[in-house]
């Protein structure tokens, strides 16, 4: 079981070229995917695809199709959808609804749209705000909290729904390194418990030391998908202008002016130090 995505293709209204051409990937259940590719790759617009806003909302052309455990996307009903799906946008300031007074009651939102019993939204709104270490925020005003706050609140509002698959894009765009650090590991912790993840993100040191696949976008087009080991050292990333982890580029360095070989070109430190002491 898992996600299944077939000659997908999409163009936005108006437009004249496809944004996404032809996709075809396949989705385990339980794996963490990470989407790479360039600004206006297609990155964004693909995760909107999983979750139906393109073409649901965003109307256009769609030809292809996206199969999820077994069943075409389009033949989901709404709750189904957001039961399945689970989605955190690329800006926190447009996933926090607006009516909510206080985090806790912004948390609960979803789970309050679905009808869940009061007991049990307490009782997830609780243990999610444990788990994203926002207790701390619980009362503020989710329209006063700062860009990284907020995105931890997104990020809860999502998990709270316990949904099997969670598209999540760019969540550390306003978080510095330990905001950032604090986030990869709330969605490993989620990987773990063996949600599917696929996640968007430019931090490719990050995406090599937690996710396990890798699909590239370049010009809506998937130029490479499969094992993050094959994918992430592949010099073509830096031909297209994405780039390499560091410890990628350091290894293509030094055997360039002669001062180590490496039985496999290495993609996070960990590795890099391990070949460098043979
Ligand atoms: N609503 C829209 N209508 C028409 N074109 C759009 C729309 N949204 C995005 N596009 C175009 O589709 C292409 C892909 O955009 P998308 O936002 O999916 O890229 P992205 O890879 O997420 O970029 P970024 O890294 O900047 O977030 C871009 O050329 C963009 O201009
Ligand atoms: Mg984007």
């Amino acid at each position: 079981m898992g996600i299944e995505i077939k000659n997908f293709s999409y163009k936005y209204p108006l437009e004249d070229k496809n944004v996404l051409e032809n996709l075809n990937l396949k989705i385990e259940t339980g794996e963490f995917w990470a989407i790479v590719g360039k600004n206006g790759s297609g990155k964004t617009t693909f995760c909107n695809a999983l979750r139906r806003f393109v073409p649901d909302f965003y109307k256009g052309e769609v030809t292809g199709k996206i199969v999820i455990d077994g069943k075409n996307l389009k033949d989901f009903n709404p709750k189904e959808l957001v039961t399945k799906v689970g989605f955190v946008f690329q800006n926190p300031f447009t996933q926090i609804s607006g009516v909510k007074d206080t985090v806790f009651e912004e948390i609960a939102y979803g789970l309050e749209n679905l009808a869940v019993e009061k007991e049990k939204i307490i009782k997830r709104v609780n243990e999610t705000l444990k788990l994203l270490e926002i207790e701390h925020l619980k009362d503020k005003n989710p329209q006063e909290m700062s860009g990284g706050q907020k995105q931890r609140v997104a990020l809860a509002s999502i998990i709270v729904m316990d949904p099997e698959i969670l598209v999540i894009d760019e969540p550390t765009s306003q978080l510095d390194p330990k905001g950032t650090q604090d986030i990869f590991k709330i969605i490993n912790i989620m990987a773990k418990k063996g949600k599917t993840i696929i996640l968007v993100e430019h931090k490719l040191e990050l995406i090599a030391e937690y996710a396990e696949k890798i699909v590239v976008l370049d010009e809506g087009k998937i130029i490479l998908s499969g094992d993050k080991k094959e994918i992430l050292n592949n010099r073509l990333l830096e031909e297209k202008g994405i780039g390499m982890p560091q410890y990628s580029k350091l290894a293509y360095e030094l055997i360039k002016v002669g001062k180590a070989k490496f039985e496999e070109i290495p993609i996070t430190k960990g590795k890099t130090v391990e070949l460098l002491k043979k």
